[in-house]
């Protein structure tokens, strides 16, 4: 039986930390406000955003969306980031992803400036994170080294293994390990012999988006598993990409979806635009 990882409980603790921040902020006349942008009518998208500005609203960030029809021209979105940038008031601007498939997410992304750039998704951002001297952590990752730091497990001279090789979560998962000195192994759709290489993970990174793609046989007891996935099987229930099931009867600890990645993806958001406050001042 493996322990359950639980990311509300890991999440709560760092909102209310950032709460207590963001009042003692406001005693010294500085406000925290995080611009979100959302382009169309994609479910998930519009879900994820109402929970950034829900957490925002406990925080005491001050929430801005800018919603523009799935239509809407380029120049618009750039012209709307470039007023958000030039704005004192405006501590974060993030640009919900993806966008729709006429407008071009690197130029948009690359024209928030750096220091508002919540999600550390601007090249400057990821090339800092490479380097490990970085201003913002990408919000999945950081949240995953979050949670593994509560359970106390040290990824020093471990076999990380992650699956999945995006920008947003599999790059920047194994530079972060890497920076705490594990062993780290990126594996993807071209990978010969995932299961071997799984079975010999002290810890598996699961960000695939496939339902049920980690299974039993990829575990080697006393494995420690994250699970990234947030998909709907085929009853529309959130799932993850570990058959749970089976799985967490051999691992050491594992992530639940949902309740286990997804808080803490936002609370490292939150922590990001609170950080981005102080790096204007
Ligand atoms: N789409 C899926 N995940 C994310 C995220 O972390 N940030 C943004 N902006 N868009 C996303």
């Amino acid at each position: 039986m493996a322990k359950i990882i639980d990311g509300k409980v890991v999440s709560s603790k760092i909102r209310q930390d950032l709460k207590e921040e963001v009042c003692k902020l406001k005693e010294k006349s500085i406000s925290v406000t995080l611009a979100v942008i959302i382009v169309g009518n994609d479910p998930a998208s519009r879900t994820y955003v109402n929970n950034k500005k829900k957490a925002c609203s406990e925080i005491g960030i001050i929430s801005e969306e800018y919603a523009f029809d799935e239509n809407v021209k380029e120049t618009e979105l750039l012209n709307l980031i470039y007023n958000l940038n030039r704005r004192n008031d405006v501590t974060g601007i993030l640009v919900q992803l993806p966008l729709p498939k006429h407008l071009s997410e690197k130029k948009i992304i690359e024209s928030i400036d750096p220091k508002k750039d919540v999600d550390a998704f601007s090249e400057i951002n990821v090339g800092k994170i490479m380097i490990g001297n970085y201003n913002f952590l990408p919000c999945t990752p950081a949240g995953i080294m979050e949670l593994l730091t509560f359970e106390e497990i040290d990824v020093s001279g471990k076999h990380c293994v992650v699956v999945g090789r995006s920008n947003i979560v599999g790059k920047p998962m194994a530079m972060l390990m890497l920076h705490k000195n594990a062993t780290v192994t990126i594996c993807h759709s071209k990978t010969k012999n995932l299961k071997d290489i799984c079975k010999t993970a002290d810890i598996i990174v699961s960000a695939v988006g496939k339902e049920k793609f980690i299974t039993k046989d990829m575990v080697s007891p006393g494995t420690i598993v994250i699970d990234v996935g947030m998909n709907r099987d085929k009853n529309g229930k959130l799932c993850g990409d570990v058959d749970f099931e089976n799985v967490e009867p051999i691992a050491s600890y594992i992530t639940p979806v949902p309740g286990g990645v997804g808080p803490m993806t936002i609370a490292m958001l939150m922590k990001n635009t609170v950080n981005a406050s102080t790096l204007q001042q």
